[in-house]
């Protein structure tokens, strides 16, 4: 029997859109990579001369880090995810600030000991950055602080690109630019409403990274709602508007594996007890700190494989003797994003197409 033309072209798209669509996306990806991964190998003291910088480069994709002035440039607008852990030196304090541009700090690592101990403290936070945008790491410039490092590489920087802005999520710009003139109201809505939903079906990016400037503290009392997720007051990014700000919430729409993070304060004399939470009260993943010491930051991540409707949430311990720290420089900081869909996607209109110019 003789398949019609049409079909069997359709059945050839079919066969192909799996790989089509793999090619288009290399091809993408090279064009938008960034990311860079450094070290430093000596030790430095608070002073003038803030800006911390690096003298191992370990990946430098697209060259936007620049190791000796400790700038990374932003080429190519996105959300970046940072991540940095620094060495405390011994006697001394830490305060180390991840800063955008000239002076905004967003986010903080700090040790305020002065105990002879070394010991490490890490965080992170996904910005969104437009062309010309900087990010560096600053050193407090009191000389009470210092960061430690040696050939052992106690501190170090990363950043990489998980979403460029490209495929045209400001759709309001981009919707407007297909309305031509002439046409009815009628007409223009329709059109721009379509666009919309071809772009939300592209849309497979889901992103967060969330900070809070409040400290919490556990008291026991009769009344009070059992297991509140930790609430949150600075959005960095929210792409798909995923995670409720004020809820402390991240409910899943897109499903696939997603990778969190999040770093919380300790808080003098109180126990640090912080949970990733999944849904009602499933425990994903905690931090812990009982000791004695004054302010620090602990750290965590992993990633989990979530369905839609899946919930994610911070719970901080709420008891009497517990606490988590944070204040404007954000201690408490919680990100999360789709690192892969599940498998097998629906090819999309936008990815048929291409493969109908690949192939067809
Ligand atoms: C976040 O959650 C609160 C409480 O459930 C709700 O009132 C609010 O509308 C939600 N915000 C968004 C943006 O969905």
């Amino acid at each position: 029997m003789l398949l019609p033309a049409g079909l069997l072209i359709g059945l050839l798209c079919l066969n192909r859109v799996g790989s089509a669509w793999g090619f288009a996306r290399l091809l993408d990806d090279v064009e938008l990579r960034s990311a860079f991964s450094v070290a430093r190998t000596s030790s430095m003291e608070g002073g003038p001369k803030m800006t911390v910088t690096f003298d191992s480069v370990y990946v430098n994709i697209g060259g936007d880090f620049d190791a000796k002035s400790g700038l990374f440039r932003c080429r190519i607008p996105g959300a970046y995810y940072f991540s940095f852990t620094v060495g405390k030196f011994p006697h001394k304090d830490l305060s180390v600030m991840l800063m955008k541009n000239r002076n905004e700090v967003q986010a903080i690592v700090y040790e305020e000991n002065a105990g002879e101990e070394r010991k490490v403290q890490s965080q992170s936070v996904m910005l969104q950055l437009e062309f010309g945008d900087t990010v560096w790491l600053r050193l407090h410039g009191d000389p009470r602080y210092a960061l430690y490092s040696n050939t052992g590489h106690y501190t170090t920087f990363n950043g990489y690109l998980v979403y460029p802005d490209v495929y045209g999520y400001q759709t309001d710009n981009q919707a407007t630019d297909h309305v031509r003139p002439g046409m009815t109201d009628g007409e223009k809505e329709l059109q721009m409403k379509e666009e919309e939903e071809e772009d939300e079906e592209d849309d497979q990016r889901s992103a967060f990274s969330v900070g809070r400037t409040q400290s919490i503290v556990g008291v026991n009392q009769l009344g009070m709602p059992q297991h509140q997720p930790v609430s949150f007051d600075t959005a960095f990014v929210n792409i798909g508007e995923d995670f409720n700000v004020t809820e402390g919430v991240f409910t899943c729409r897109i499903p696939g594996a997603y990778y969190f993070s999040f770093n919380v304060g300790k808080m003098p004399q109180k126990t640090l007890s912080v949970k990733l939470m999944k849904n009602r009260l499933e425990v994903q993943a905690m931090i812990y700190d009982d000791s004695q010491g004054e302010k620090a930051l602990q750290s965590q991540s992993l990633m989990l494989s979530l369905k839609p409707g899946d919930t994610v949430w911070l719970y901080s311990h709420q008891r009497d003797g517990f606490g988590a720290y944070s204040n404007h420089a954000k201690y408490i900081t919680f990100t999360g994003f789709l690192v892969y869909p599940q498998f097998p996607l629906k090819p999309t209109q936008s990815e048929i197409q291409k493969c109908s110019v690949i192939y067809c």
